[in-house]
């Protein structure tokens, strides 16, 4: 890359802990925070509201190419068309219909091209599940976040417990291993662990260790979070 941005790709499968731990990581770098899950998570929220059927490829992908998607730069809220859709999209038959909706091209192909937009004239962390591999296959830094599913699915539960939703560990384990083989087994950019991403194993480890090793990573691989010239 040749300007003096920096993207830090952050990929990995559910309830990985991706975007608690992109969210501080942009906060202490001071770059974007870009959640590409909500992107797709609007658009299969639209779907659903329209009754679109979730095999309408034609359908989906106009409405991926029309809708207007805003993040929230510090705040994370997510705005669809002007409405602030930020906790609609957390709930899991959008999880589910968001991870049918991604596996049609041209839907990708739509929040491809927003997702590098977005990234034109700042540093980003971004994360989602094809950063490091389609998206900013450039990227400077590519993290591959993991945890034992069991893990992933009791810090799933504690989340939805927390904004007081019911949460049972086993039902949680079971949509994410459903979702997670879904992604992985897609023809278009699938979840793929990038040949050159850095595999972070968080099973274990707290937030703060993980966010630690994430920032070291990036001032390794950066001038302290500043691109090298070149
Ligand atoms: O990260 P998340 O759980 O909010 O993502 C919801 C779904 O969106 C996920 O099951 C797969 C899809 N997704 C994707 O295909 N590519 C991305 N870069 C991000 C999410």
């Amino acid at each position: 890359m040749s300007d003096k941005r920096i993207i830090v790709a952050i990929d990995g499968p559910a309830g990985a802990g991706k975007s608690t731990l992109a969210k501080r990581v942009a906060h202490k770098l001071g770059f974007l925070f870009i959640n590409t899950g909500a992107m797709y998570r609007a658009v299969a929220l639209w779907a659903l509201r329209l009754n679109v059927a979730l095999s309408d490829m034609h359908r989906l992908e106009q409405l991926a190419q029309s809708a207007r998607i805003e993040l929230g730069l510090g705040d994370g809220r997510v705005l669809l068309n002007g409405e602030d859709v930020t906790d609609e999209i957390r709930e899991t038959h959008v999880a589910e219909a968001a991870s049918q909706v991604s596996a049609v091209p041209g839907v990708r192909r739509a929040l491809l091209s927003m997702q590098r937009q977005m990234a034109e004239r700042n540093s980003v962390v971004m994360e989602g599940r094809d950063i490091g591999s389609v998206v900013f296959p450039h990227a400077q830094v590519k993290i591959f976040l993991d945890a034992d599913p069991i893990e992933r699915a009791r810090r799933r539960a504690l989340e939805l417990a927390q904004d007081g939703h019911d949460a049972n560990v086993e039902d949680i384990a079971g949509e994410l291993t459903q979702r997670d083989l879904r992604d992985r087994n897609r023809k278009e950019a699938p979840l793929v662990q990038a040949p050159d991403a850095q595999l972070v194993d968080t099973t274990g480890l707290s937030l703060e260790e993980v966010e630690e090793i994430v920032l070291r990573l990036v001032r390794a691989r950066t001038s302290n979070g500043k691109a090298v010239a070149n």
